[in-house]
């Protein structure tokens, strides 16, 4: 086999050509990651019918792509941790004995690239040549993923000039599993629809993905790479890595927080990043570091340092619009891919929720003609944008900074229409990581499955843990004793309901008056009482300006702790905990007890009046 002469990494060059072997590519093409590559794949792209070339003067340089419609989302049920141990990767994981799940992988991708070219994908996850980043290299018989690769990481020559010959990296095989016979005519998205696998080998440190061109099952360096196999690194190594967007809040005198906040998938993490505060809030301003993945470390003087190891978004588009996110939608307005969005009669881009009038008439996600009595939706609900990251007039300007921003909080929330108040600081870091440990969340359209029922996802990671989810908790508390003063824990809820069905809180913009006294908490400024659960603000410790018309009342109800719901609550962690029980660290069930102890002192609907310490209305 032939190498471009710059590549001196013998590891990588006897890998690629072991699997190029295995998988009998026509060709095996190294991608430098130009620009002319690019837009020279864009045009295969639209040859092969994947890609259609949205209008240049609305969308410039931009593409619709449509996805098979059963490949839409993750696939957590084929995702699979393949340590050597089962005990490694916990119960909540899938697991096969690694040797095993190497002969089914060996058996699918033999000969899985036949019609198909190999693309060589360099590509670093952080900024290149940053001691936080890592690199990874991903074979791939999808063009689509090498573009979108192109966009979310930085890929091509480059990372293999850092990688030199010796330097580490993450090998990550993929196939959409479709090869093509002599003479077959190929099809706009080629997958397997009878076998997906993504699998994850966490002493290997490798990754197997096979049967899907889809986000996340796709794009190895996201989850695959950044969470599963990082979280394994991080354990290892004394770093973390988490489901987390990260955000700076800049106030009027100047003053500069960042925060790192974890969400489940499809929670509002990218709207959290790129918020824009209030009228009201004059001089304050919110900068998006990254609003998916952090990589943080402790740094020298004790404090620790994010990184968003991406480049790019891939955002939800659905819900996404000139009001509830400009950010997100200056960002995808050029140099963009979409994947099952709806083409608009003049070659733009549509989805539910980006107009308030619906257009009269569109092609939807599937190819079909629809108008607004169709009954099914134009967008898919997990469609997609893929957009350079520095695309947001948001974007901070440390957001490449090799040593990372220094992290002041972290935010944990899930999408709860009851029971979890809209904001709460954890008494502790032990206390913080029980939040976070029993974050619950209704289930979205991000991965397959039921969506809208209450699931535990702990740290927003259950998806994304490489290894056994007790474990991880008992590292996080480990972690927090290895710093002087570590970031604060809060939980915060936008999504609570009231009898009607209907948000409470208007959310959006106006969780920057959360943000801000998250940020006063931090600081050592704004005060709040204690609440069963951890310290709370009062209607008076909220900046209301610009929303004076939101009442104590309706206050009072987004705050409300109700022990009957709690106690149902703390017993649905008593399910996780005792899934997790042989692992699990005793904190986390001595903290169950002081949370029941607090419940059980406290009156059935735990509120406060006005300046008043919520015991004074005990009932
Ligand atoms: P992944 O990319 O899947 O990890 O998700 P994400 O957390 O970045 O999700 P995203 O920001 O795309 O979440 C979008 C969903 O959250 C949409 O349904 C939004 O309507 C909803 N959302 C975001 N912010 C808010 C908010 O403040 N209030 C309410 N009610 N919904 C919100
Ligand atoms: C998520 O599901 O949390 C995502 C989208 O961020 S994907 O990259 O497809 O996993
Ligand atoms: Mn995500």
């Amino acid at each position: 086999m032939e190498f471009p002469t710059y590549v001196r990494n013998e590891k990588l060059k006897a890998w690629v050509q072991e699997l190029a072997a295995l998988c009998q590519p026509d060709q095996v093409y190294w991608c430098d990651g130009s620009q002319k590559e690019y837009d020279q794949m864009c045009l295969t792209l639209i040859d092969a019918g994947t890609f259609i070339k949205l209008n240049e003067t609305k969308r410039p340089n931009s593409f619709l792509a449509r996805s098979d419609p059963s490949d839409v989302a993750r696939v957590e049920d084929r995702t699979f941790i393949c340590s050597v141990s089962k005990d490694s990767a916990g119960p909540t994981n899938n697991w096969m004995d690694p040797r095993e799940m190497k002969a089914i992988l060996h058996k699918l991708f033999d000969g899985s690239m036949r019609g198909r070219t190999m693309y060589v994908v360099p590509f670093s996850m952080g900024p290149i040549g940053s001691s936080l980043s890592h690199i990874g290299v991903e074979l791939t018989d999808s063009p689509y993923v090498v573009v979108n690769m192109r966009i979310m990481t930085r890929m091509g020559r480059q990372v293999l000039e850092v990688l030199g010959e010796h330097g580490e990296f993450v090998p990550c095989l993929h196939s959409v599993g479709a090869p093509l016979e002599r003479g077959q005519k190929d099809v706009p998205w080629p997958c397997n629809k009878e076998h997906k696998y993504i699998v994850h080998f966490p002493e290997e440190r490798a990754i197997w993905s096979y049967g899907s061109g889809y986000g996340g099952n796709a794009l190895l360096g996201k989850k695959c790479f950044a969470l599963r196999i990082a979280s394994v690194l991080g354990r290892d190594e004394g770093w973390l890595a988490e489901h987390m967007l990260i955000l700076g809040v800049e106030s009027p005198q100047g003053e500069k927080t960042y925060v790192a906040a974890a969400f489940p998938s499809a929670c509002g993490k990218t709207n959290f990043a790129m918020l824009i505060p209030p009228p009201a809030f004059d001089g304050w301003k919110v900068t998006t570091v990254g609003d998916d993945i952090a990589w943080i470390k402790p740094g020298p003087d004790g404090q620790l340092y994010a990184i968003n190891p991406e480049a790019g978004y891939f955002g939800v588009a659905p819900g996404t619009s000139d009001k509830s996110n400009p950010n997100a939608m200056a960002a995808c307005s050029r140099n963009t891919i979409f994947t099952n969005v709806a083409l608009t009669p003049d070659g733009d881009v549509w989805w539910e929720g980006m107009t308030e009038t619906k257009p009269p008439k569109l092609i939807d996600w599937q190819g079909q003609p629809w108008t607004p009595d169709s009954d099914r939706k134009a967008a898919h609900p997990n469609a997609r944008f893929t957009a350079p990251a520095n695309q947001a007039p948001c974007i901070d300007p440390d957001w490449e900074n090799p040593r990372g921003v220094p992290i002041k909080a972290f935010i944990f929330g899930g999408r709860r229409s009851s029971v979890i108040p809209l904001v709460y600081q954890a008494f502790n870091w032990n206390y913080g990581v029980y939040l976070a440990a029993t974050m619950g969340s209704e289930t979205t359209a991000a991965a397959a499955g039921q969506v809208g029922v209450v699931r535990r996802d702990p740290f927003a990671m259950l998806p994304f843990c490489g290894y056994h989810m007790a474990s991880y908790f008992n590292y996080w508390l480990n972690f927090g004793r290895m710093i002087p003063n570590p970031p604060r824990i809060f939980g915060v809820n936008w999504f609570r309901k009231d009898e009607n069905g209907n948000f409470i809180w208007p959310g959006f913009g106006e969780n920057m008056r959360v943000l801000k006294w998250i940020v006063d908490r931090v600081n050592g400024r704004a005060i709040g009482i204690e609440s069963p659960l951890g310290r709370v603000p009062r209607y008076e410790d909220i900046d209301w300006r610009g929303m004076e018309d939101f009442t104590h009342e309706q206050f009072q109800e987004l705050m409300a702790v109700d022990r009957e719901e709690w106690v149902e609550e703390v017993l649905s962690h008593e399910e996780l905990f005792f899934k997790l029980y042989d692992r699990l660290p005793k904190e986390l069930i001595f903290i169950r007890e002081l949370i029941l102890s607090a419940l059980w002192r406290s009156p059935e609907r735990w509120r406060f009046g006005l300046g008043g310490n919520g015991n004074e209305l005990a009932n």
